[in-house]
């Protein structure tokens, strides 16, 4: 049965001013709790406020630290000081080995005609061409797993990394080539294994050279994916185009201000940065969603009635994928309880005010898109998975800042379009040929390693549909 829309789902801008002091107060958190929950799990991490309440400012180690849920805060931070803001030191800390100065990582200028070498790649009639690509390598897992026995167990986080891998190195770079994904795959886990130890040490301001349990891992995986990349990146360059994909388009793009080009180190900054940060986090999303489903049938059951309305019980080929309107909110609404990528952080290098208390440089800014989410005066039952939040109606109501899987402001993800269509179509070629039961009862408890990945391996069983 469909709910009418709640009144409280639509947020109504914060009146700072009004609100309850201890929402605003300064806290003090015990540092030596924080810095253990931070290396189990950032989100454990998380003030409780920031649940319920629109900013939360503490101070730590003598650093200030604003958590920001309010939406038209979050816009004046993101966008109306924008220029005030850096990567937070995690970021670089954490990605810095693997990702250099690249898109993700970089700041400033150097961001600046990075941004815009690589836009070209996502204008719309771009992305439409990449849906072949897309349903063809949804195909493919769809057909492994028609030839398991009935019943198996498959890890969905594993095999959707699987997915979207082969989608991003034939979109971006026209190909795997003869790249190791297995290792690709377990390299990335191993480097994203260590950031709960890189978050706590830089709260603690420590120095790069401290060490920290995973490091001498980390650093091999992280120099593995450079050499891999490197060498494609190298082979290409010899070659001379041979296509237009990034590849081609990072090797021709030249500094607006100083006309030079990219060093092949720089190149191979951006090309590790698409593969990685465009193929985990929707894969992520997607494990994420397929787990959803199997706890609510009814919302599967309506997603799969569409699925075979639009393509007529006939197969799924592109023009369809942007008439999966349902299924499109059940992806959307799966982000919503599970955001890819759960924090956005940000350092000030600028001072800026807040809602009326000085933000020094220094500071920490927080956007906690996982408490954003599931904030109870944004979000009625926020709990609660319920696609039709995604609908026309309530989507038109809400804030454009109460929902933000993608970010928000100049570093607004620039995968978003590919993301969103990519995931549609893998849902859709899946769902209509298998059902998939999640093996534990309970969901698993989700927990951040700069994405947010599940606490252990999202186990399902699969079974061929009619
Ligand atoms: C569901 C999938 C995805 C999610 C949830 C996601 C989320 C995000 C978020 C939240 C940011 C902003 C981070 C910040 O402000 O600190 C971001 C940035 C970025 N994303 Fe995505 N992303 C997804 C898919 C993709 C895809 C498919 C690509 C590429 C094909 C991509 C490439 C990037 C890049 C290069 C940036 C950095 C942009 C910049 O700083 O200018 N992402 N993503």
């Amino acid at each position: 049965m469909r709910r009418p829309v709640n009144p409280s789902t639509v947020i109504a801008l914060t009146d700072v001013a009004t609100l309850p002091p201890a929402a605003l107060t300064p806290t003090r958190r015990s540092p030596l709790g924080m810095l253990i929950r931070i290396i189990r799990n950032p989100l454990d991490a998380l003030p409780a406020a920031a649940f319920h309440a629109p900013l939360v400012h503490t101070e730590v180690l003598g650093r200030q630290r604003f958590h920001i849920m309010d939406p038209a805060l979050i816009q004046e931070t993101l966008v109306g000081n924008g220029d005030a803001l850096a990567k937070g030191p995690e970021l670089r800390r954490s990605l810095g080995d693997a990702l250099g100065e690249g898109l993700l990582t970089g700041n400033g200028t150097h961001w600046k005609w990075q941004r815009q070498s690589a836009s070209p790649i996502f204008r719309h009639e771009r992305l439409l061409a990449y849906l072949p690509a897309m349903l063809e390598a949804a195909a493919a897992t769809r057909d492994r797993w028609l030839k398991l026995p009935h019943g198996s167990e498959i890890d969905i986080g594993h095999e959707m990394m699987h997915t979207t891998f082969d989608i991003i190195v034939e979109t971006m770079l026209s190909g795997r080539g003869n790249i190791d994904v297995a290792r690709t795959e377990r390299s990335i886990t191993q480097y994203l294994e260590a950031t709960g130890w890189i978050f706590a040490l830089s709260l603690l301001n420590a120095p790069d050279w401290v060490p920290y349990p995973g490091r001498a891992r980390a650093k091999k995986a992280s120099r593995f994916l450079r050499d891999t990349i490197g060498a494609i990146a190298a082979a290409r360059r010899s070659a001379g185009s041979q296509s237009s994909d990034l590849i081609d388009m990072l090797l021709s793009a030249s500094d607006p201000e100083t006309g030079r080009t990219m060093s092949d180190g720089e190149i191979t900054d951006n090309l590790l940065t698409f593969i990685t940060a465009g193929h985990e986090t929707t894969a992520l999303g997607l494990a994420w969603t397929f787990d959803l489903l199997s706890r609510h049938p009814e919302h599967a059951a309506r997603a799969l009635a569409e699925i075979e309305s639009v393509t007529g019980g006939g197969p799924l080929e592109s023009p369809h994928v942007g008439q999966l309107a349902y299924t499109r909110q059940v992806f959307q609404e799966a982000m919503r309880l599970y955001p890819p990528a759960p924090i956005i952080a940000r350092a000030t290098v600028a001072p800026f005010t807040l809602a009326g208390r000085p933000v020094p440089v220094g500071s920490m800014i927080y956007v906690p898109i996982y408490a954003l989410h599931r904030h109870t005066a944004l979000w009625d039952r926020p709990e609660e998975f319920d696609p039709d939040r995604f609908a026309p109606e309530p989507s038109k109501a809400r804030h454009r800042y109460a929902y933000l899987p993608f970010g928000g402001g100049p570093r607004v993800c620039i995968g978003s379009g590919f993301a969103m269509m990519e995931g549609v179509a893998i849902l859709a070629t899946l769902l209509r040929s298998v059902r998939l039961t999640s093996v534990d009862a309970q969901p698993l408890k989700p927990r951040m390693r700069l994405t947010l990945r599940p606490g252990k391996p999202l186990m399902m069983q699969v079974e061929r549909r009619g």
